[in-house]
Order: structure tokens, then C-alpha cells, then sequence
């Protein structure tokens, strides 16, 4: 399925909803780069948390510097890194040193961009802008199998993972810079009754309405 230009598709939505894995999915059937934007802000946390410094404090510096290998390891999802990451991106500075990379990024052959602000400050003109919901107890039950490879049969676990992905979605949505929240001309998507297959779908048959894919 062939794009009828570098399309640059923004992802955006709460943790856990989803988004990750329709944006890489996405991004496979229509031949477009894939860029986890997510990613950028753990690899930030992580170098934060090596260096034995506070998420609390200007970590600018970790941002400004950061290299494709921090992008690369393979302890940017630990639950650490989840509250940390949302910690940094509170900091306009962080957010400023990223902002370009993100840019850069889409704008060499066009991209789908995940994360909480791509349609509404990275990427306002995108081409077309989704916002992936679901409620916190599918999120926390999707997140967990993600981890462990299983579904929670624990209420206590699950009660405890529903209140962290609750907590930073209320830290990413309240923060002053590029909150967490749908650009308004995003198509909304709530996936709890849906399969990954479904929502890729759905997806699928807006960008065709909207005369974004050839034949
Ligand atoms: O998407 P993921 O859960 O990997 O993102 C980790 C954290 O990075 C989020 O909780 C959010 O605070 C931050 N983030 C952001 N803007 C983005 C992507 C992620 O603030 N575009």
C-alpha cells in the first residue's frame, strides 16, 4: 500500500493505549520510517539515573547530548524509567533539545511519529493526526502482559500498575509545556473492544477516505 506522498502520520495518546504498536504497524504497511518518540525521553531518564542525578532537576544537558546508542539499550522500559522519562519531559529545556531531532527526523522522507505531542507541537501540519485511548485497567492489563509476556491475574498488581500509568498520564497531561492531550483535528480511537488488527484497520480506512493512500 503506497502513500500518495512522504505522508507524516502523528500517533499520540496516553501510556499503554496502543499507540506503539499501531504507529509501527502503520508505518511497516505503508513503507514510512517509524519513530518511537517516547523512546528519546527514557533514554534521557536512564542517563539521569546513571549518573545518579535527580529527575526533579535540569537534565537539558543529558538531552543535548544524547547519542543513537542511548536510543539502542535495552533498559529504557523499566518501571523507573517510566516515571523518571515523564519527570524529564516536564522541562522545557529537555523538550527544546529534542524538538528538533523529531523534526529532522520526519521531515527526510516523511515518518509515523508516536508520543503526546506530535500532532500539537511537533508536528501540527501533519498530514493526519491520531489519538489512541483506552481505559486505565486495559492499559495497565496490556502493559503488564507486555513485561511479562502474560496476563495479570492479580487485582493488587493490576490496581498498582492502573494507579503509576494513572499518575503519568496526569503528570504528562497537567504539565505547562506540550501537555498530553488530542491536537484538534485528531481522529479519536478508543481501543478497549478492539484487537491491534482492528485499529490498524480503522486507521487504514481513514487515511483512504481521506484520499492519503493510492490504490
Ligand atoms: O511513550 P512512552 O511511555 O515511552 O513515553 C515515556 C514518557 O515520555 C511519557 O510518560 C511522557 O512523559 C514522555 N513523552 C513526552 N512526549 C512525547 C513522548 C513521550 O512527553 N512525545
Amino acid at each position: 500500500m503506497k502513500p500518495t506522498k512522504k505522508l507524516i502520520i502523528a500517533v499520540d495518546g496516553p501510556a499503554a493505549a496502543g499507540k506503539g504498536t499501531l504507529a509501527k504497524s502503520l508505518a511497516q504497511v505503508l513503507g514510512l520510517p517509524y519513530l518511537d518518540t517516547g523512546l528519546l525521553y527514557r533514554a534521557v531518564a536512564r542517563r539521569v539515573i546513571d549518573q545518579g542525578a535527580n529527575p526533579h532537576d535540569d537534565a537539558t544537558v543529558f538531552a543535548e547530548s544524547l547519542e543513537t546508542d542511548d536510543l539502542e539499550r535495552n533498559d529504557l522500559r523499566q518501571p523507573e524509567v517510566d516515571q523518571a522519562a515523564s519527570l524529564v519531559a516536564r522541562q522545557p529545556g529537555v523538550r527544546a533539545a529534542l524538538l528538533e531531532r523529531q523534526r529532522h527526523f520526519g521531515r527526510l522522507g516523511g515518518a509515523v511519529i508516536d508520543g503526546r505531542d506530535i500532532g500539537t507541537v511537533v508536528f501540527p501540519d501533519a498530514d493526519m493526526k491520531f489519538f489512541i485511548t483506552a481505559s486505565p485497567g486495559v492499559r495497565a492489563q496490556r502493559r503488564y502482559r507486555q513485561r511479562y509476556g502474560h496476563d495479570c491475574d492479580d487485582e493488587t498488581v493490576l490496581q498498582k500498575e492502573v494507579r503509576a500509568i494513572t499518575e503519568r498520564d496526569q503528570q504528562d497531561a497537567s504539565r505547562d509545556v506540550a501537555p498530553l492531550k488530542p491536537a484538534i483535528d485528531a481522529v479519536m480511537i478508543k481501543t478497549d473492544h478492539l484487537t491491534a488488527a482492528d485499529v490498524l484497520h480503522k486507521t487504514l480506512d481513514v487515511l483512504r477516505e481521506r484520499g492519503l493512500l493510492g490504490s
